[in-house]
């Protein structure tokens, strides 16, 4: 009876309606990109309250690495709300936890021991691992990178090298908290410019002594899709070891297969001292996890470190469901095939719009192209990438916009996108592209 009254109140919804009671009812603090308000979504694909079809490139900013509604992970969820939803695992814990945690700590790359401990959000596993790091080394400083995102906390806000839109009007943010470039090839930034700076911070802000820890995206995901080269990533290790400084991988985009990869560092042959996770995680369950080697995660005193729904058994039960369904379909391999399919065709335009494409670049399914005017990296075109998605957007297809610059637009597609869905988005992003310049 209820669901029939559902049904019949949601025929008559419309975007516009929506967008207007949205508009007053939630702060725009929490902005929207587009008007488009979701009834049903499966794999690549969302359907909105109006009956229109959209293909979806971003799958909730690379959450849904699974597709939406995969049939495995639904029902690992349905199958757990059946059971119990909530117990707290502070309080009387399950079965399912462990096990993810297990899980975890085998994926994670590396062979020292390692432990688990679960959250709720990315940023709460970025702060979890600045505690933790502080806990064992009993140091202060952090450093982080320009560019860098990882959170809307506080500590997370002082992390981020970002100002715009995550810092403004928000400060004062924590102190100890310093940033050097992150190195960047298409920008011109190198590795040893980036070092040379971190050697600045040490003689004019923070002896190496104070310092905890060293936090970095592999790929740096709100700051532009840009890959810290595997020599960067094994030059910071060096000297984190060096000064006794722990190494903290941020995988929240990039983790679970996204970059071809179960997690992207792996990629350079280190091993993180701690590391990051949420997103992809828990198929759009809030799960996040800090997992580290074994003797740093236990600095923290027992009851120092959790949370009211972090580990949430819904949350674990559907993230083993995730775990299996990477690896029964092969998602780090597509996740490589996804994206040098979205390249093709991203070259293939770039080849007849060279002025305004200035860059392709991918790392797996982690895909980005990035506006210029004249061609000159110096000359950001961030206004293309706005209206790019905007009208995306009323052609049937979910694009997201990133970079420092404003300038990227970046496709995180669901790793069991179908070939053809990428095709016919690819022509629906030419066509509007086409249409823009
Ligand atoms: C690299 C990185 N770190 C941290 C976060 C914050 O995660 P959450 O939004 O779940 O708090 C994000 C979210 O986009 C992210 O991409």
């Amino acid at each position: 009876m209820y669901i029939e009254l559902a049904l019949k109140v949601k025929d008559k919804m419309k975007n516009a309606d929506l967008q207007k009671r949205k508009e007053s009812a939630i702060a725009r603090g929490q902005a929207n990109m587009a008007p488009v308000y979701v009834d049903r979504a499966l794999n690549a694909e969302i359907w909105d309250v109006e009956g229109k079809r959209y293909i979806d490139f971003g799958a909730g900013i690379a959450v849904v690495n699974t597709g939406h509604n995969h049939p495995k992970v639904k029902a690992a969820t349905l199958a757990q709300i059946e059971r119990f939803c909530h117990t707290c695992v502070m309080v009387s814990p399950y079965e399912s936890a462990v096990a993810l945690a297990e899980k975890l700590n085998a994926a994670a790359p590396g062979n020292t021991p390692k432990k688990s401990i679960f959250v709720t959000t990315g940023a709460e596993a970025v702060e979890n691992c600045v505690k933790i790091a502080r806990a064992h080394t009993s140091r202060p400083g952090i450093i982080a990178f320009n560019g860098g995102y990882h959170g809307r906390t506080n500590m997370t806000m002082g992390l981020t090298g970002k100002v715009n839109p995550y810092k403004i009007g928000f400060g004062p943010f924590p102190s100890d908290i310093f940033h050097i470039p992150y190195p960047n090839d298409y920008l011109g930034i190198t590795e040893e410019e980036a070092l040379a700076d971190l050697q600045l911070r040490f003689t004019c802000d923070i002896e190496p002594s104070r310092v905890a820890a060293i936090i970095i995206e592999p790929v740096q995901g709100e700051g532009g899709f840009y890959q810290a080269s595997s020599s960067f990533l094994q030059k910071l290790r060096k000297l984190c070891d060096d000064h006794g400084m722990l190494l903290i991988l941020d995988e929240i985009q990039s983790g679970f297969a996204r970059t071809g990869t179960m997690f992207c560092h792996e990629q350079a042959g280190i091993e993180a001292d701690l590391m990051t996770t949420a997103k992809g995680i828990a198929g759009g369950i809030p799960l996040a996890a800090v997992v580290g080697k074994a003797d740093i995660m236990d600095a923290p005193i027992p009851g120092g470190l959790g949370g009211t729904y972090g580990g949430s058994p819904i949350g674990c039960a559907t993230g083993l469901a995730v775990f299996d369904v990477i690896e029964e379909e092969k998602l780090c391999e597509r996740a490589t095939l996804i994206g040098k399919r979205f390249v093709e065709h991203l070259k293939a335009l770039q080849a007849d719009f060279p002025n305004i494409i200035g860059d392709v670049r991918n790392s797996g399914a982690m895909i980005a192209v990035e506006f210029v005017h004249d061609g000159d990296v110096n000359k950001p075109y961030p206004e293309l990438a706005k209206k790019l998605s905007a009208k995306a957007s009323e052609n049937g297809l979910v694009l997201l916009s990133c970079g420092i610059r404003g300038n990227v637009i970046r496709f995180l597609p669901a790793l069991t996108i179908e070939m053809e869905i990428i095709d016919e988005g690819m022509e629906i992003f030419k066509c509007c592209f086409k249409e823009l310049v």
